[in-house]
């Protein structure tokens, strides 16, 4: 039987606040990657501020974690496909292949700058969870009832995110979170500002970001078997999306992301799947050494929905493509294993179990008041990473949960029928 909302609260102290504010953190030391462990005391505490400031500050995890690593290994289910989609050029989603792009050998010494004035960009968005809900309310009839039961439903990026943080020494994130029937949708949250700011690259960014999509049209084409060249002009509006199953420990997740392309053609496994990547051309010990860290993420990110091979493209500081390397997407942690500033994707996954566990539990015990719960005001909760400091998690304000909404007809974050939806599968 599914769990509603309101079971999930009904054995919970009721706290009279609309903020609880509780914390967790990577662990110092540790040699066993799935223990949970709570900083601090493990009942929620309330806040009366609403400030999302962590309670305190835990020292980040040292990167001689990863050695002399004992104990049980979180398992990571091998992803199955549930269905694939495409976004055409005006953005709408169609539930077939049309976006699917073919793997070619890009041309020699390529200048990835072609095309650059003609990019069609996509203009920033929030990280809507739409086209996952769905596809996923399009496949979800081939389970049982309940099946999603405490699993989580996200976009692959938000996934990366989570499992690449122990190594995450610079960048924060933001997630709003909410759970509903027992399974727990994140997005990642952008605020208004940081949009812009997104939106805002300077032209030397614009054109490195650019590099990367041109060395898709250069490496892909529209049907198998095409002659090497350019792939036409760059539009980022169209994307082809790969949405699949999987398990992390024991929790479901349903995760979908975009995919570059296929190596010959589509099968119904995942075993032709090619993500494609730029990278600077490796000179010396330290460019090996920043390659191989950059490695944790294209790892996770193809790890994530079961791509294969990553072909990644070597350039100049100038755009000129130099040498190409196919890697082996499961070969990757042990080519780093053992180099200096290594990283060790057992502790990603068991600090991913750990998060999850931890945002589980936060979440679960509802505190909303009476008056919010019969107005039936959407429940959001909003995570803030802060790198070598750790997670917290706080039960959004209305305000806040306004800001989440931004005018559109949604309820938190969730679109509108897919929340309506969900509410006539209550049991
Ligand atoms: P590279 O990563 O190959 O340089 P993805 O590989 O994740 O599908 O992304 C395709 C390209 O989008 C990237 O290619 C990069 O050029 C651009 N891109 C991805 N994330 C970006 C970001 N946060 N800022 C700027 N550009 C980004
Ligand atoms: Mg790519």
């Amino acid at each position: 039987m599914k769990r509603t909302a309101s079971d999930l609260d009904a054995d919970e102290t009721r706290v009279p606040s609309k903020r609880l504010k509780t914390e967790f953190g990577p662990r110092p030391v540790s040699n066993e990657p799935v223990e949970i462990e709570r900083e601090g005391s493990p009942a929620p505490q309330v806040e009366d501020t609403g400030k999302p400031s962590p309670k305190s500050e835990l020292a980040y995890p040292p990167k001689s974690l990863s050695s002399g690593r004992s104990g049980p290994l979180v398992t990571f289910q091998q992803p199955s496909p549930l269905t694939t989609f495409s976004y055409d050029s005006k953005r709408e989603l169609r539930f077939d292949d049309s976006a699917l792009r073919y793997y070619v050998d890009p041309p020699h010494g390529a200048d990835l700058r072609y095309g650059y004035e003609r990019w069609v960009k996509r203009p920033e968005e929030k990280g809507r969870l739409d086209g996952l809900l769905k596809a996923w309310l399009r496949v979800r009839d081939g389970f049982p009832e309940g099946f999603m039961n405490g699993g989580v439903i996200a976009w692959r990026g938000v996934m990366t995110r989570i499992l690449t943080a122990p190594y995450e020494e610079r960048e924060g994130w933001h997630l709003n979170v909410m759970c509903v029937n027992g399974t727990l949708y994140l997005e990642e949250h952008v605020s208004d500002a940081k949009l812009l700011e997104k939106e805002d690259l300077t032209p030397h960014h614009r054109l490195q970001s650019y590099y990367g999509y041109s060395f898709e049209s250069f490496c892909t084409a529209g049907t198998p078997h095409a002659k090497p060249g350019w792939g036409g002009d760059v539009d980022t509006n169209v994307q082809w999306c790969s949405v699949v199953r999987t398990k992390l420990g024991n929790t479901r997740l349903v995760i979908g992301g975009e995919v570059d392309c296929v190596r010959g053609k589509l099968t119904k496994t995942n075993d032709t799947l090619v993500e494609l990547k730029t990278s600077l051309t490796i000179r010396n010990q330290l460019d090996e050494s920043r390659f191989e860290k950059k490695l944790l993420k294209f790892y996770f990110q193809s790890f994530l929905l079961g791509v294969p091979e990553i072909v990644v493209g070597f350039r100049s500081p100038a755009g000129k493509l130099g040498t190409i390397q196919s890697f082996q997407t499961m070969q990757i942690p042990r080519m780093v294993r053992g180099k200096p500033g290594s990283w060790d994707p057992s502790i990603c996954l068991g600090w991913g179990e750990r998060f999850l566990a931890f945002v589980k539990e936060a979440v679960q015990g509802d505190v909303r008041s009476a008056a919010a719960k019969e107005e039936e005001a959407p429940v959001v909760w909003r995570v803030d990473f802060k790198p070598r400091v750790g997670v917290s998690i706080i039960q959004l304000g209305p305000e806040a949960v306004e800001e989440v909404q931004a005018g559109s007809d949604r309820y938190g974050f969730l679109p509108r029928w897919y929340w309506e939806e969900q509410l006539h599968n209550q049991v």
